[in-house]
């Protein structure tokens, strides 16, 4: 593993002379926060040594480095899903990699089903703690204990920092918040009326298919993480609601210029 992120981040750093201080993971139908970055260089994936290579509709496949509100970022366009069949240690490489290379922050997003009664299709929800539901664990394993320690704690996930300054933003932006605790699940099914009720009663805002993995990574690495989810259907009610992909990707883009613009004005204002 060591021997890898070396040599990915050496073909990186040989592709683009570039310190990114924040690593931001876009996910689906949020691709086009990429378009508010002031490029400086893409590589796709397909070239990068080691790295898997994105599946899913809607995902592009590339690391784009540059500047967003004034700071130095790498942003994936595109994620690795465990649905997809990668392993977690794949799913969350691109953490690893990131993190070698220099971020101080990792900024994730994600789309997900509201379960909250005060939820609506179109919300962005703050995360603000998660349920790992995967059945495993990316850490699993021999730790490598150059990466990070044995037994990580996991008491702030989400770095409070980062969650206060983005309602102080999104005030100033007239853009409603809103909060909450979210569960990461395998998929790829959508969850059956059951699930849903289950999951809320357990304590899930949300539920969707990645993050959980990559935030277990940056914790165990040290970072310090952000994430953002937009509501893309709503699960648990009363009638139970058949989402689709098309229908997750709709919402997702809809809420996707109030993603942009508290992510970017987040971004302005952070101070390392
Ligand atoms: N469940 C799981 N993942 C999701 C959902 C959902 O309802 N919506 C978007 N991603």
């Amino acid at each position: 593993m060591l021997q890898k992120i070396k040599e990915t981040t050496g073909y990186i750093r040989q592709c683009v002379n570039f310190e990114p201080e924040i690593g931001i993971i876009l996910g689906t139908g949020l691709g086009n926060l990429a378009n508010d970055i002031e490029v400086v260089k893409t590589v796709a994936y397909k070239d990068i040594p080691n790295f898997p290579v994105s599946t899913v509709q809607g995902h592009k496949g590339q690391l784009v480095f540059g500047y967003l509100g004034g700071k130095k970022v790498v942003a994936m366009q595109g994620r690795f899903h465990y649905y997809e069949g990668y392993t977690m240690q794949q799913v969350t490489f691109p953490v690893r990699v990131m993190n070698a290379l220099g971020i101080k922050l990792l900024i994730v997003s994600n789309a997900s089903g509201g379960m909250n009664p005060t939820f609506k299709v179109g919300d962005i929800m703050v995360i603000t703690d998660h349920i790992n539901h995967f059945g495993t664990n990316p850490l699993i394993g021999p730790n490598i204990d150059e990466l990070g320690p044995r037994f990580p704690e996991m008491s702030e996930p989400y770095d409070r920092r980062y969650i206060k300054l983005a309602f102080e933003v999104a005030e100033e932006c007239n853009i409603h918040l809103q909060k909450g605790v979210y569960i990461g699940v395998t998929g790829p099914t959508f969850e059956t009326p059951a699930e849903y009720r289950f999951f809320h009663i357990a304590g899930a805002d949300a539920v969707g298919m990645s993050t959980v993995p990559e935030v277990i990574v940056a914790r165990h690495s040290g970072l310090p993480v952000f994430a953002l989810s937009v509501i893309t259907d709503l699960g648990g009610g009363p009638v139970a609601e058949k989402p689709t992909h098309e229908e997750v990707q709709q919402a997702a883009n809809a809420a996707e210029p109030r993603m942009t613009l508290v992510i970017k004005k987040m971004v302005e204002r952070i101070k390392f």
